[in-house]
């Protein structure tokens, strides 16, 4: 293939990636973004494997076909609650490609004298840097997601001082690397450097508490691509800086919604602590829950004339959004004024619940995110709160010390009653309790959320 054709193609695959980030930024678009992405990666890899610079053909299409039978087997078995792990897991692979790539290019070695040179070591430097960094960082976010790791931050003494002796080390041991003379010195230095960016990946997301967890996620998300763009450098590969550069900076936006929606700063979240508390941390609410039955739950949705149904990670687990879907069109037909109200941190991931409502087919327009409609609670009948908790915690407001504390949350208790919906008194993600359970106007419905739903629509 000739380079003018080979530049024509990653010019249009970059405009199918760009195309494929608009569009996945709404849920009604978001299926046409996720076809415009499959388009620009079939064009991007066809293109760089006729590029003529890949000769091994046969142990490219092995690799593969491997790497494919393994990623079509995984996102089929994928639960949509597992989803997340599974994107921290693929940035892992990215951060690891990038470790992998550089000591391959160093390895190598190139014909760059002088100036070219430093720039092509810098580069090695920095993609090798970024990402192990990614890749210790996202094994240990999937650990925590997954709940092999304890979600609780794990906090060392003097860990910001580690943090910046390793970050002063990593700097020295750079300028080392770039005048290295011989390429096993050059080896040895970013064999050390490696091992020095694992422990930092780890030791920054073990550092974090389960409630910052979304902007670690996204933070790495951001960290694979520019691993990726570090990559597209050492490789000189047009397509991987802009692709890279497109994740990075996407990923970087999302951190910074949010850190927003956290109330978070970005800088002290990435310097680890946070979910902790300052001092005691989190109170114990003692005091009676109510419980109600299935048929009551039925009876106040009858009797009230404006619903906001709350959903969080447990609708996730229950997969109870066609339920919730059919009582929505059973209420709106009786003419109640039904809405949903979206935490931006509701369940594991940026959009999930919003992806599982429209996959239901509730209509888009009655679906709010929490700014439009936190100030509607107070004119509320009913708030049903189906499988959420941490984004519905008051104590967030009232209790300073508390690990979520500062964080915005939906002020469900303001409404007239308020149903909720899980299978126990358990905390939720962030290992709070929960006082909106024992307000006066709050019924406790138990049991997993489907069923319960299930019920409640026969009821109705
Ligand atoms: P959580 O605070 O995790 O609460 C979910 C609740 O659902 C649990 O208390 C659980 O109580 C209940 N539940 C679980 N399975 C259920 C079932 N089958 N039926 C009924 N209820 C069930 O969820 P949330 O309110 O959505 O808050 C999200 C939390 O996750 C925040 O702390 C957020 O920071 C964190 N997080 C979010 C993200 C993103 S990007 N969204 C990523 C990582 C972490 P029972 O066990 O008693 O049923």
């Amino acid at each position: 293939m000739g380079s003018g054709i080979l530049t024509a193609s990653y010019i249009i695959a970059a405009i199918f990636f760009i195309l494929s980030l608009s569009g996945l930024s709404h849920p009604e678009t978001s299926r046409r973004g996720n076809f415009y992405g499959i388009i620009g990666m079939t064009v991007a890899i066809i293109a760089t494997v006729a590029s003529g610079e890949v000769t091994a053909y046969g142990l490219l299409i092995v690799v593969m076909l491997i790497g494919g039978g393994i990623g079509t087997f995984l996102a089929r078995r994928v639960q949509m609650t597992e989803m997340p792990e599974l994107v921290a897991i693929l940035h892992s692979f990215v951060g690891l490609a990038a470790v992998f790539i550089g000591f391959a290019s160093y390895l190598e070695g190139v014909d760059f004298t002088g100036v070219e040179k430093t720039i092509h070591d810098v580069e090695i430097y920095l993609g090798v840097l970024i990402g192990g960094v990614t890749f210790t960082g996202s094994v240990v976010a999937f650990g925590k997601l997954k709940g092999v790791i304890d979600g609780k931050p794990v906090l060392i003494p003097g860990r910001h001082w580690c943090n910046l002796v390793l970050g002063v080390l990593c700097v020295i041991l750079g300028g080392y690397f770039i005048d290295a003379t011989n390429v096993d010195n050059g080896t040895i230095l970013l064999i050390v450097m490696t091992l020095i960016a694992f422990l930092f990946g780890v030791h920054m997301v073990m550092a974090i508490g389960g409630a910052d967890m979304p902007v670690v996620v996204s933070m790495l998300n951001s960290y694979s691509g520019w691993a990726a763009a570090a990559t597209g450098f050492m490789l000189s590969n047009d397509l991987l800086i802009v692709t890279g550069a497109l994740v990075g900076s996407s990923g970087a936006i999302l951190s910074y919604i949010m850190c927003k929606a956290m109330n978070r700063k970005f800088l002290a979240v990435i310097a680890g602590g946070f979910g902790t508390g300052s001092a005691g941390g989190a109170a114990i609410y003692e005091g009676e829950a109510i419980g109600q039955s299935a048929t009551d739950t039925a009876e106040s949705l009858k009797n009230a004339d404006s619903v906001i149904i709350v959903p969080g990670y447990g609708m996730a687990v229950a997969q109870a959004q066609s339920v919730v879907n059919e009582i929505t069109k059973r209420l709106r037909d009786s003419n109640k004024n039904v809405r949903f109200a979206i935490h931006p941190v509701a369940g594991r991931m940026p959009g999930h619940m919003n992806v599982l409502l429209a996959e239901s087919r509730v209509p888009y327009d009655i679906v709010l995110e929490m700014d439009e409609i936190n100030e509607d609670f107070s004119n509320t009948d009913v708030v049903l709160v189906i499988g959420a908790n941490d984004i519905v915690n008051p104590s967030a407001q009232t209790e300073p010390d508390s690990p979520i504390a500062g964080m915005p949350v939906l002020e469900v208790w303001k409404a007239t009653n308020v149903v909720v919906l899980k299978r126990s008194m358990a905390s939720g993600y962030a290992g709070v309790d929960n006082p909106l359970f024992f307000k006066d106007n709050t019924r406790m419905l138990f049991g997993d959320a489907k069923e319960s739903l299930g019920e409640v629509l026969r009821a109705l």
